[in-house]
Order: C-alpha cells, then sequence, then structure tokens
C-alpha cells in the first residue's frame, strides 16, 4: 500500500512576542516522524495547544515546517503550486463557510479548473451525496450545524482531494450528528482517500484505524 503522506524530523517554532521573556522561541514541534497510508483514517489527538493545529496546516501546505520534510506519495511538494488546491481538502471546527453565500455557491467557490456550469452541477451532485440538496438555496446561517458542516465537507471534497484535513470536525456538534459525520469521514476512505481528524474525544478516536498521541510536540 501507498505511503500518502510522510514527514521526515519535522520542527515548527514560533516566534514569541517581545514581551514574553520565557525564551525567544516557542518550540511547537520537535522532529515528528509520521507515515500515514494511503486509504487510512488516522486521528490525531493530544491535549489542548500541544500542536495538532500546527501539524495539520503544515501536512496540508497552509504553512511551512521549521525544518525537516514532507513528502507527498513519496515527493515534496512545492508549497507555490497547486498542490493544496489539487490535493488537499480542509473541513474545520467553525466549518468556515462564507456567510452571504448559499450552500451551493459555498461549495463551488473552490472548485479547481471547472467553468461554472460544470463546478455548479458537481456541487449539486455532492450536496445530493451529502442528503442536503434541499439546502443548496439556504445560507449558512438558515441551517443547523450538522447542515453547515455537510456543506463544508462538500467543498472539501468537490476537488476530488487524495488527502482530507480535518480538524475537530465534531466538535461543535451534537451527539447524533458527530456520529453522521464521522460515519462521512469513513466513508471517504472507501475510494482510497486518505483522512487525518483531530479530536478531542477518545471515543470517536477509537473507531478510527490509527491512533495518533501528540505531547510536548513529540508523538507518543
Ligand atoms: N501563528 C502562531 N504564532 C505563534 N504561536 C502560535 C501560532 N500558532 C499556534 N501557536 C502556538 O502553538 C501552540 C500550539 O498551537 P495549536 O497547534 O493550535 O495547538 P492545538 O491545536 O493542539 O490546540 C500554542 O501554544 C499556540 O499558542
Ligand atoms: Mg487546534
Amino acid at each position: 500500500m501507498a505511503i500518502a503522506l510522510e514527514t521526515v524530523d519535522l520542527y515548527k517554532q514560533f516566534k514569541r512576542p517581545r514581551v514574553d521573556r520565557s525564551g525567544k522561541y516557542l518550540e511547537v514541534l520537535k522532529g515528528i516522524n509520521m507515515k500515514v497510508r494511503e486509504g487510512e483514517f488516522l486521528s490525531l489527538t493530544g491535549p489542548s495547544g500541544c500542536g495538532k493545529t500546527t501539524l495539520l496546516q503544515l501536512l496540508g501546505a497552509l504553512d511551512k515546517p521549521s525544518s525537516g520534510k514532507i513528502l507527498f506519495y513519496g515527493q515534496e511538494f512545492n508549497m507555490n503550486s497547486n498542490h493544496r488546491l489539487k490535493n488537499i481538502g480542509f473541513i474545520f471546527q467553525n466549518y468556515q463557510l462564507m456567510p452571504d453565500l448559499s450552500a451551493l455557491e459555498n461549495v463551488m467557490i473552490t472548485a479547481w479548473l471547472k467553468n461554472t456550469q460544470q463546478a455548479k452541477s458537481r456541487a449539486m451532485e455532492m450536496l445530493c451525496d451529502m442528503g442536503i440538496a434541499d439546502r443548496a438555496k439556504h445560507r449558512p446561517a438558515e441551517l443547523s450545524g450538522g447542515e453547515q458542516q455537510r456543506i463544508a465537507i462538500a467543498r472539501a471534497l468537490i476537488n476530488d482531494p487524495r488527502i482530507i484535513l480535518a480538524d475537530e470536525p465534531t466538535g461543535n456538534l451534537d451527539p447524533e450528528n458527530g456520529k453522521e459525520i464521522m460515519k462521512l469521514l469513513k466513508s471517504m476512505t472507501n475510494e482510497n482517500r486518505t483522512v487525518i481528524m483531530v479530536t478531542h474525544s477518545s471515543a470517536l478516536a477509537d473507531s478510527t484505524d490509527r491512533i495518533l498521541k501528540l505531547e510536548n510536540g513529540e508523538l507518543t
């Protein structure tokens, strides 16, 4: 089975504000080595502030490591290429939808290499797959949390990315909706898509293929 993502001695430091005298740099990640198989559903856990979001952002090419390498199917990606748009789908705890756009428009907006008509029909297909086609014309504020997260998932999937990165995707949802979102995430791996999910819930983590624990900047 192919390795979809691999990190080699990944370090990340942030500059501290000048008023903070505890040291010039905050070292958040201290040598992360991990391999994620294609099609794996992996969860990433650890205490608040331990660097889970930071790691996810590096894996998704939203930020650069201070040192170390990230390999996407064996190759380092170019931050300036379309790598992120083509290969990575993001899902966030607070959905991050555009408030003034309809559900359908929110899904269309990241469509890559498609004209408007194609983007629209693909977005509509995605909303159907998520079971919320009847909500296409509503704005986020008119929808429940579960519905908003389904829109965010449709948006994350519209370019058929190889990897889905989800940062506490069920954090704002009731248990019932949380379970539904977990089912959707799990089903994505059927097409050999790789899913990495940050979660605080050990029950949710237990239902994934593998759990990585981040503590003091290292995987344990
Ligand atoms: N852009 C940034 N600049 C400075 N410090 C940051 C930045 N992003 C995150 N941090 C710090 O890095 C640590 C890890 O943050 P984060 O990755 O968000 O943790 P988690 O997602 O595990 O709760 C925290 O101490 C946070 O304050
Ligand atoms: Mg976080």
